[in-house]
């Protein structure tokens, strides 16, 4: 039996063991998936070791994925991009690093007949999982991008990379106008608060928050009181990323179709909420 696991800090209340047990069965593959503690300042040596005790590969999350990305030896195009690493790959010897947080987001707003291409997109956040996402958003070809953030300068250093569609940065109050799609990527939803842009920015437009939860993000309620077209949280995309590292690892795409409503059960039950 092939070992994998999800290495955080913290790393408790982690669905991925539940997602990539999930695949494993449906699939057919003999893999074990656990979750590991790593001390804040212990993140490459808990991976080397679980390495060289025969671990396969892993996820990473919070608040290791940038040291993730340094330590790997060889990284797909879309790691580099991000300057990020959620899935290591432990194969000859050899750890190599990809992101697939962006291809999970991609993909399940794709599930949700959600079309990129062509719409004017509001991304708000410049964190961490802003930049996860910017590049694959970006290679859907929008017809403009606003990336609008409470620190203006860093919406500006994310802006600056992005050269294949029209895009602009600025504060969430400056992000007036009308979008067909506005992503908060920021984490005010844990905080129970807005992002700060304006009502008319989500008025016909799909909403989505990369957080989930058992009950709608404060910021997706907010979304429909303004007249959003449609609203959906993170929990799709959690599935989607963990469905690109098990592909990642094992060679099988496995079907996603049944577990994001199985999760919503388990949320609903539980109470609890993350990213
Ligand atoms: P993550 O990895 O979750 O992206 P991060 O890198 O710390 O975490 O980034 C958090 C993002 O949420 C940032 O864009 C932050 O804005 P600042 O760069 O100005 O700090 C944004 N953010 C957090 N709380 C917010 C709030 N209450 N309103 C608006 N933006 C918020």
């Amino acid at each position: 039996m092939d070992r994998y696991a999800v290495f955080g800090n913290p790393i408790a209340h982690s669905r991925s063991p539940f997602i990539h047990n999930f695949f494993a069965e449906e699939t057919g593959e003999d893999i074990s998936y656990e979750k590991i503690l790593a001390p804040l300042d212990g993140f490459p040596d808990a991976v080397r070791k679980f390495f060289s005790e025969g671990g396969r590969g892993c996820n990473v999350t919070v608040p290791f994925k940038e040291e993730a990305f340094a330590m790997c030896e060889s990284l797909s195009p879309r790691a580099e991009a991000a300057g990020a690493v959620n899935t290591l790959i432990f194969r000859d010897g050899v750890i190599s690093g990809d992101n697939t947080d962006g291809a999970g987001f991609i993909a399940d707003l794709k599930s949700q007949g959600v079309r990129i291409e062509g719409a004017r997109v509001l991304l708000i956040g410049a964190g961490g999982a802003s930049r996860g996402i910017l590049f694959p958003l970006e290679a859907e070809r929008p017809a403009s991008l606003f990336i609008a953030n409470r620190t203006v300068s860093k919406a500006e250093a994310l802006a600056a990379k992005c050269s294949s569609v029209p895009v602009s940065a600025g504060t969430p109050a400056d992000a007036a106008g009308t979008y067909d799609l506005v992503i908060n990527a920021t984490s005010s939803s844990l905080q129970g608060k807005l992002p700060g842009v304006p009502d008319s920015a989500l008025r016909g437009a799909f909403a989505y928050d990369l957080m989930y939860g058992a009950d709608p993000t404060v910021f997706l309620r907010h979304a429909e009181e303004c007249g959003a077209r449609g609203v959906s949280d993170g929990l799709g995309m959690l599935v989607m990323q963990a469905a690109e590292s098990f592909f990642d690892w094992r060679g099988v795409r496995p079907d996603t179709s049944r577990l994001t409503g199985l999760l919503r059960e388990a949320l609903a039950k539980e109470q609890g909420g993350a990213r």
